[in-house]
């Protein structure tokens, strides 16, 4: 039976008259690795400050193994490994010294503190800048130390807000596998992305979220089939023929999603000939189209069927500029 190692009932987090987070509910199953992928905004970071009690709920609740988060918050904090949205290293200390702090601010036990950061420098592969300055360490570097500085209480859950924001594909793909092999040791892990493909690769099963409420939880195969049957159907076309190609669709009892100049709809079970009805019927209607594509849905389809909206590009390249930004700010 799977077990529930995080459960979140209606759980609304209001800052004044904001409503951050509007009665969400969902459960972590023990030993999986669950996304939390949603735009920017969507509520993602304050769902895990208020887990790691960083912040109060307004109401609902949440159980970490068990626990309210309520009234046991030091116990909960000691089983989750945390690694931030920003980095965090101390600069001015070395890769040594940052992974010696945190077993001390973790209370780890004294003697075993050595062989715990020894551990954590080698599966950071930073053996050798142990005792370099973390301030000189490349973005993918930091990110390593960070990394093993969440874990080196060797808690049973790890969540990472957004860890590869931000990060070049190489440094991305090297973090992903070091995600899978910590939950392949058993961990189970909660992350937060932006990123579609992320959430594709790692995760047994992913909420999306949007506006501070879920608008589906499950496995990739599982959001994909919320897109219906069949391929996705997209038109690009000028403002002007956008309601025509709408109205043509609907004849064929195909609802379309309209975003700017672009228009998606699934195209059921006999996708490709649906396809070729619907360009015959473009074609002799003299409708001008910019683009028109047929694909097997993807999870960016699945997130503009619930939300109407795009997540982002998936290049990242938004993300690096925003992180940066965010990064200067805090220096
Ligand atoms: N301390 C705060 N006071 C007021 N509003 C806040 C506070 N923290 C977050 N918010 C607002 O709550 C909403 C959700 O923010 P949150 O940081 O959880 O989003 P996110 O999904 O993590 O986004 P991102 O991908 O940009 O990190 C946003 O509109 C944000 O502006
Ligand atoms: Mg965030």
């Amino acid at each position: 039976m799977t077990k529930n190692i995080i459960e979140i009932k209606r759980l609304v987090k209001k800052f004044g008259d904001f409503t951050a987070l509007d009665g969400v509910d969902l459960n972590v199953y023990e030993g999986e690795v669950f996304g939390l992928l949603g735009p920017n905004g969507a509520g993602k970071t304050t769902i895990i400050n208020v887990v790691l009690g960083l912040l109060k709920q307004t109401s609902g609740s949440v159980y970490v193994n068990g626990l309210d988060n309520t009234k046991h918050i030091e116990e909960i904090k000691r089983a989750i490994g945390m690694m931030t949205q920003e980095t965090v290293v101390e600069n001015e200390l070395t890769a040594r010294e940052n992974l010696e702090l945190f077993a001390k601010l973790y209370q780890v036990d004294n003697d075993k503190i050595p062989k715990r950061v020894e551990y954590a420098l080698e599966e950071a592969d930073l053996v050798k800048f142990g005792d370099v300055r973390a301030g000189t360490f490349s973005g993918g570097m930091q990110r390593r130390l960070e990394l093993v500085k969440s874990m080196i209480h060797n808690p049973p859950i790890l969540i990472l807000d957004e860890p590869t924001t931000g990060l070049d594909v190489q440094n991305r793909t090297e973090l992903w596998k070091r995600i899978r092999a910590l939950n392949k040791e058993g961990i189970t892990v909660i992350l937060t992305t932006q990123y579609l493909e992320e959430a594709d690769a790692l995760c047994d099963r992913i909420a999306i979220i949007d506006h501070g409420k879920i608008k589906a939880i499950g496995t990739v195969s599982e959001l994909k089939a919320l897109v219906g049957t069949g391929n996705v159907l997209e038109i690009i076309a000028k403002p002007d023929d956008i309601d025509d190609i709408v109205k043509l669709l609907k004849k064929y009892d195909i609802d379309a999603v309209v975003k700017s100049d672009k228009i998606t709809a699934s195209l059921g079970k006999d996708s490709s000939r649906m396809f070729t009805k619907i360009t015959n019927a473009i074609e002799d209607k003299k409708i001008q189209v910019l683009a028109i594509s047929a694909h097997l849905p993807t999870l960016d389809d699945v997130f503009i069927k619930l939300t109407g909206g795009q997540i982002r590009d998936s290049t990242g390249e938004n993300a690096s500029a925003m992180t940066r930004a965010r990064l200067m700010k805090k220096r």
